[in-house]
């Protein structure tokens, strides 16, 4: 998920999601729909939110701990990653709570590490083809922007990309995330 008005320093109040924090809470539903599911959370999936084009938190299912289904402790789980991407040299990674990285790259450079990684990028867009009927890579990585539309140069390292959209209306990102993995998981099941 690309988000474009998150304070990159991490200051702001965990009160205000929605306001001070850049509608921080927009990444917190992403978080929460790509990773929760009854009594547990999907192991299998990654969700790296890139913030102002120079930080990428990525969240790692396999490790992560401490994602609860309230916004305001995913809050807290962002805030603490922005603050210990402070400082942060151009392509470093540090860790940050468990499960949780950070690393000073923009989405240029997180499509190059998830295309090393072995991943297939596909932008999520309600006027592409439909998820439904599209064939998807074996290693998906669904690209998104939050409640902004993705800007001109983010528009340019996306081109050519395949596109698929989850149905015609335009849906808030976390609601696409889930409409995706309802998706992945009837094709898994046959
Ligand atoms: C809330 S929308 C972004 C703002 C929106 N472009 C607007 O009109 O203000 C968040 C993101 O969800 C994705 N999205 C929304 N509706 C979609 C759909 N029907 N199919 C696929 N992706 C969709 C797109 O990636 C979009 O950038």
């Amino acid at each position: 998920m690309v988000s474009h008005t998150v304070p990159l320093e991490g200051e702001f109040s965990l009160s205000d999601l929605p306001g001070g924090a850049g509608r921080l809470d927009v990444a917190c539903r992403a978080a929460n729909d790509a990773f929760l599911v009854s009594h547990g959370i999907r192991k299998e999936v990654a969700l790296h939110l890139v913030v102002g084009d120079q930080i990428t938190i990525s969240l790692w299912g396999l490790r992560l701990r401490r994602l609860n289904p309230d916004e305001r402790s995913t809050g807290a789980l962002f805030r603490e990653a922005l603050r210990a991407g402070r400082d942060l040299p151009v392509g470093e990674e540090r860790p940050s709570t468990p499960g949780i990285t950070v690393r000073r790259i923009g989405l240029a450079g997180l499509l190059d590490d998830l295309r090393t990684a072995g991943s297939a990028p596909v932008v999520l867009d309600e006027g592409g083809d439909p998820l439904r009927t599209e064939p998807i890579p074996e290693q998906p990585a669904f690209i998104l922007s939050d409640h902004q539309n993705f800007t001109p140069a983010e528009h340019t390292l996306l081109a050519g990309l395949p596109r698929v959209s989850v149905g015609p209306r335009v849906l808030q990102g976390h609601q696409c995330i889930t409409l995706v993995h309802n998706e992945l998981d009837l094709r898994e099941a046959g």
